[in-house]
């Protein structure tokens, strides 16, 4: 472990097919006023808004409701539930939802007492948080982005043509998440694979940075071939109770903080993927996967023993007889297959991307990288090599 760190994560999880039972108990711990924020339809579908309704009007709670979030939520929708919040005097913003969902609750908690801009104080600018917050909790039903127990944050500017994420301090973190892997039974395959692919992705992000021997990159390595394994059954039987229990421990895990301690991290996909998606709206996971595997054909010579150890640990490929580049693309060919087998469209065009939008996305994507710092120039080849 090269760097130094501090650790710590104050999200409460309850987790499993009774993790609703702690709603009640929890609410004890806040004001009357709470804040629901929730997505367009599939709460109520999987009556989940039925029971959560009850056991708020249960615990005597005034509720204000913000429903409608979309995916990739937007400026206006945070803009307006931070008016919800002022308005009302909300106690707690209460997520259930995607990380879609979770991540607006925690954009309208920053911003409903900030005084200016906060989108550009805290999503352009990356200014310190320093107004008063409103805590934040989740429901989750769809498995991907870690937000139930990060303090992450995107938000889509529609009119700037802007995708930003933004990591806030602990404190933003839900204070609990309720994650009953039951509530993903029946989340569309689309939908479903996109969230897998985002968790590998979250996954690669780390551990595609340094060389040393690190234990974060073991622990990496365990979730990914407890994903991949839990996918695979996931597929073919969407209520498989233990898969999809795998599958949403390893999302949590994936972007706790815990598989990027002592990593310097990459995040070039995810930086190329916000602008794919400001341009699109294509869901984040199909993004990331169309642009991983040229990204890291691109950079894998300058980090070439993490990805033949990649494709050795991951993946399985036979070493003998063949070059360290030969073994890392074969990773990254079992990658690919890994994407087409789960049905992920592996072009551009097929979301819905035009050849004109591919300047303007290159243009408007944040550079970062590990292995190699890569240019504009490097950002625009690869769009065009997956359009
Ligand atoms: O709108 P509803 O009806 O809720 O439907 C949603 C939505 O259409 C549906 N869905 C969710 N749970 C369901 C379900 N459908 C059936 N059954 C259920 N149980 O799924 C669709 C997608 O939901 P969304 O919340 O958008 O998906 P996801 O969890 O992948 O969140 C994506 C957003 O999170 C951001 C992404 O950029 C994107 O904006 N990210 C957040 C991160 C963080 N906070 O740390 C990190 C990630 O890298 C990511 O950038
Ligand atoms: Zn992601």
């Amino acid at each position: 472990m090269k760097f130094d760190f501090t650790y710590y994560n104050p999200t409460k999880i309850y987790f499993g097919k009774t993790a609703l039972e702690f709603l009640e108990p929890e609410l004890q711990n806040y004001g009357e006023n709470v804040l629901l924020v929730y997505g367009k339809a599939a709460i109520k579908k999987i009556g989940l808004y039925d029971s959560v309704i009850e056991i708020l009007r249960s615990a005597k709670k005034n509720v204000v409701e913000l429903g409608g979030i979309k995916p990739n939520p937007t400026y206006e929708q945070m803009m307006a539930g931070a008016k919800l919040v002022r308005d009302n005097a909300i106690d707690l913003i209460l997520a259930v939802g995607g990380g879609s969902v979770i991540d607006c609750a925690k954009a309208i908690s920053v911003s409903a007492y900030c005084d200016g801009d906060a989108w550009k104080k805290y999503w352009i600018d990356f200014e310190e948080l320093s107004n008063k917050t409103v805590p934040v909790a989740s429901i989750l039903t769809m498995v991907g982005t870690g937000s139930e127990m990060n303090g992450g944050s995107v938000i889509t500017k529609e009119e700037e043509w802007i995708k930003a994420g933004r990591v806030f301090p602990a404190s933003v973190n839900p204070k609990f998440s309720i994650l009953n892997p039951e509530y993903t039974f029946h989340v569309p395959k689309e939908q479903m694979v996109s969230g897998v692919f985002d968790v590998m992705s979250h996954l690669m992000e780390q551990y595609f940075s340094g060389d040393d021997d690190n234990t974060t990159d073991y622990v990496i390595e365990g979730i990914m071939k407890s994903l991949i394994h839990s996918t695979r059954i996931a597929l073919k039987n969407p209520t498989d109770y233990e898969a999809r229990s795998n599958m949403m421990w390893c999302a949590t895990m994936a972007l706790n903080t815990i598989t990027g301690l002592s990593k310097e991290q990459d995040w070039e996909v995810h930086y190329i993927e916000h602008q794919i998606g400001a341009y699109t709206d294509c869901p984040h996971g199909i993004g990331l996967a169309i642009v991983s595997v040229p990204y890291y054909r691109s950079i894998c010579e300058y980090g070439i023993d993490k990805f033949v150890r990649f494709a050795e640990t991951i993946w399985n490929v036979e070493a003998a007889g063949k070059s360290k580049r030969e073994i890392a693309e074969e990773g990254l060919d079992c990658l690919y297959r890994f994407i087409v087998e789960m049905g992920i469209p592996t072009s551009l065009r097929s979301i819905g991307a035009t050849e004109e939008m591919l300047p303007a996305i290159a243009d408007s994507c944040l550079l970062a990288g590990a292995y190699k710092k890569i240019s504009r120039e490097d950002i625009l080849t690869i769009l065009k090599s997956c359009f």
